[in-house]
């Protein structure tokens, strides 16, 4: 009876818009290191938990065996859709975001830019897109669109890099501001700009200059197949291209915030 209702939960989890489905070794261990409340580690064998934790985490690893708890395999087998190889599944609290706190012109809680993903609709390709905007120390991962950008193959494809910075759903385009009220670096002494500025990446922009990003634009990057919408180009204040071969009409989404933001981020010497 308690396997069957831990299988129960671990399937209410996938829907549940308070928690996060931790599927594997890597989420569970960025989970932990960048604060989250877990509340569940399932594992096929603590004492092979115990021998990669020692090896990947050990910063982790007194935490990860207390908190985990071995299951018979014919039971984790039936905790996610795609068990993990590395024998652990996890549950985690979802921390709460304050968009508004996130799109501050001054920065909000974390400097950097902002990275607006415009519906996305892989979700394998959304966490990446996370994984690429922690490790350069961007301010935030934003999305429009149906995906729940907090999805378990989207926490998969991030390694849990949700994390280690705010992760959440843009509601309204109408909440990035109105074109023409950002700081464009060089308002004078009495001008508060009123919104970050938004900078569209499109393949038909302008040739992208590292060093002249704004270090707290919103960088907004369009769904994988149409691009941006025409209603995220008409409120952007430019559009920007990273340069390509002739002859190859885009990269891939990921991709394409990896080389902005890596842009950026070598640029600031
Ligand atoms: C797979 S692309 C979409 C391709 C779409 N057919 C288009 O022309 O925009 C997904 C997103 O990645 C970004 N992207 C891809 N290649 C880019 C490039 N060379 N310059 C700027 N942004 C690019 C854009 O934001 C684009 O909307």
């Amino acid at each position: 009876v308690q396997e069957g209702s831990l299988i129960a939960r671990f399937g209410r989890a996938r829907r549940d818009p308070a928690l996060a489905v931790l599927e594997g070794f890597h989420p569970l261990k960025h989970a932990l290191r960048f604060g989250a409340r877990v509340v569940e580690v399932v594992c096929r064998d603590v004492d092979a938990l115990d021998e990669l934790a020692g090896r990947l985490a050990p910063d982790q690893a007194a935490q990860m065996h207390e908190l985990a708890r071995g299951v018979a395999g014919e039971v984790f087998e039936q905790l996610a859709p795609l068990p993990p190889t590395t024998g652990v599944v996890s549950l985690a609290e979802r921390p709460a975001v304050d968009v508004a706190d996130v799109l501050a012109p001054a920065g909000g809680g974390r400097p950097g830019p902002v990275v607006l993903l415009e519906d996305p609709r892989d979700l394998g390709n959304m966490g990446a897109c996370v994984r690429v905007a922690a490790a350069a120390d961007a301010a935030g991962v934003l999305t429009t669109g149906s995906h729940d950008p907090w999805a378990p193959d989207a926490l998969r494809g991030a390694a849990g890099l949700h994390y280690a910075l705010p992760v959440a759903r843009l509601d309204r385009l109408d909440d990035l501001g109105a074109r023409g009220d950002a700081d464009g670096g060089g308002g004078g002494e009495t001008s508060t700009p009123v919104r970050r500025p938004l900078l569209a990446l499109d393949p038909a922009g302008d040739p992208l200059v590292p060093h002249e990003l704004p270090a707290n634009a919103v960088l907004a990057f369009g769904t994988e197949r149409y691009g941006l919408s025409e209603e995220l180009l008409a409120r952007a204040d430019a559009r920007v291209s990273i340069p390509m071969r002739a002859g190859v009409s885009s990269l891939n989404l990921a991709t394409s915030v990896a080389a902005v933001l890596f842009a950026w981020q070598l640029s600031r010497g």
